[in-house]
């Protein structure tokens, strides 16, 4: 490319440094600028990562000149702020998930975006891989006939760590919990296969959300939590998720002439060669499709969706939609208020 896209990313935490990294493995874009809280560790980082620009605030990263597209990295609840105002300053955005805390929150984004005219995307990555792509071939092509019921997992436990609850995975002021930091995924990939189930180019709205959580005293979050979404056609989810339960991590859809299993499906290409998505047609011996995983490139596919799609200002579905994040977040809050969990924030 000639000109590659000059990123922006805001923020100095965990994800930040791996977007970092898939940038400088990326030709569609480079690192050009970093924004903190702290100069200190705007300069660490900027200095580690090769950034020429860096900013010691979230304001003076904003009027940065230099960056056509920011990645933002901020904790859920500051989200919306950042991401609007970037887009205020005529900057596309991919901004973490979950978009925001909310629905609410998340039309206003999207609003923004529009209004700006600017790219934007949820930064679901698994959606930008082949293996998503693959999944969903599959499940339209009816590779397990009709589909009938979903299940999707995504739990860790953080009691091994030196300080569980700083960590903003514990922290309701920060718009934390399970169901938001991986029950996101788990509700997004069921509507990912409804919608292919139902014949759609789009995921699936749920018809009903209900859901369960264990909320803790101290982060007065989800600790771990599980839902049943009911889709159109009788199809049946049920998703599960934890920060302090690790419930692992998988994909598997039953329909009524077979069975698929997707092993890793929140982040392919992270250690295997090849991928593979487990077929169990009806009375056959499992077949294996494998997927070429891209290896260690899962966020600069992410990056360069971005950079392919930049005039659309959207990328195509799989890759996270305006609607389908919208839908998503939809969702989410129906999982949390059937679960009794609401943030300071709201
Ligand atoms: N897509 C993925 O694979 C993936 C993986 C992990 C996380 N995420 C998402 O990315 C976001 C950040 O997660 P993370 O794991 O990178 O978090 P993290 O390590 O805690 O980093 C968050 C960064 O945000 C800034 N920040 C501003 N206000 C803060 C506050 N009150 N508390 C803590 N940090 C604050 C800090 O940067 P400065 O000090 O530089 O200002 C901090 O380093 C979340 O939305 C999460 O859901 C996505």
């Amino acid at each position: 490319m000639p000109n590659p896209l000059r990123w922006g990313i805001l923020g100095t935490g965990n994800i930040a440094r791996k977007f970092a990294e898939a940038l400088a493995k990326s030709e569609t874009g480079s690192l050009v600028a970093v924004g903190s809280r702290k100069q200190e560790t705007a300069d660490k980082f900027a200095d580690e990562f090769g950034a020429p620009r860096r900013h010691g605030s979230y304001e003076a990263f904003v009027a940065e000149g230099a960056v056509d597209a920011v990645y933002n990295s901020l904790p859920n609840h500051l989200h919306l702020e950042w991401t609007t105002k970037c887009a205020e300053a005529g900057k596309h955005v991919l901004c973490e998930k979950p978009l925001t805390v909310n629905h609410a929150e998340a039309m206003r984004m999207v609003d923004a975006a529009k209004a700006s005219d600017v790219f934007l995307m949820e930064a679901f990555m698994y959606r930008c891989h082949p293996q998503t792509a693959k999944l969903v071939e599959l499940i339209r092509d009816g590779a397990v006939g009709e589909v009938r019921v979903i299940q999707a997992h995504f739990g860790y436990s953080l009691a091994g760590s030196a300080n569980p609850y700083g960590n903003i995975r514990l922290q309701n002021a920060v718009g934390g919990g399970a169901i938001m930091d991986v029950g996101c995924y788990t509700v997004s990939a069921c509507r990912l296969v409804a919608g292919a189930a139902l014949g759609q180019s789009c995921s699936a709205e749920p018809e009903g959300v209900s859901g369960a959580a264990h909320i803790g005293e101290i982060g007065r979050v989800d600790e771990w939590a599980t839902a049943v979404l009911k889709f159109p056609n009788g199809i049946l989810a049920n998703v599960t998720c934890g920060a302090l339960c690790a419930v692992g991590t998988v994909l598997r859809v039953w329909g009524s002439q077979g069975s698929l299993e997707v092993p890793n499906p929140w982040f392919p290409g992270r250690a295997a060669e090849v991928e593979t998505i487990l077929l169990n047609r009806d009375g056959k011996e499992t077949e294996a499709v494998s997927v070429p995983s891209q290896q260690g490139l899962l966020y600069t596919l992410e990056a360069d969706a971005v950079a392919s799609h930049l005039a659309e200002r959207q990328a195509p579905w799989p890759c996270m939609t305006w609607e389908d994040s919208l839908g998503n977040m939809k969702a989410l809050d129906r999982w949390r208020e059937s679960s009794g969990l609401a943030f300071d924030c709201e």
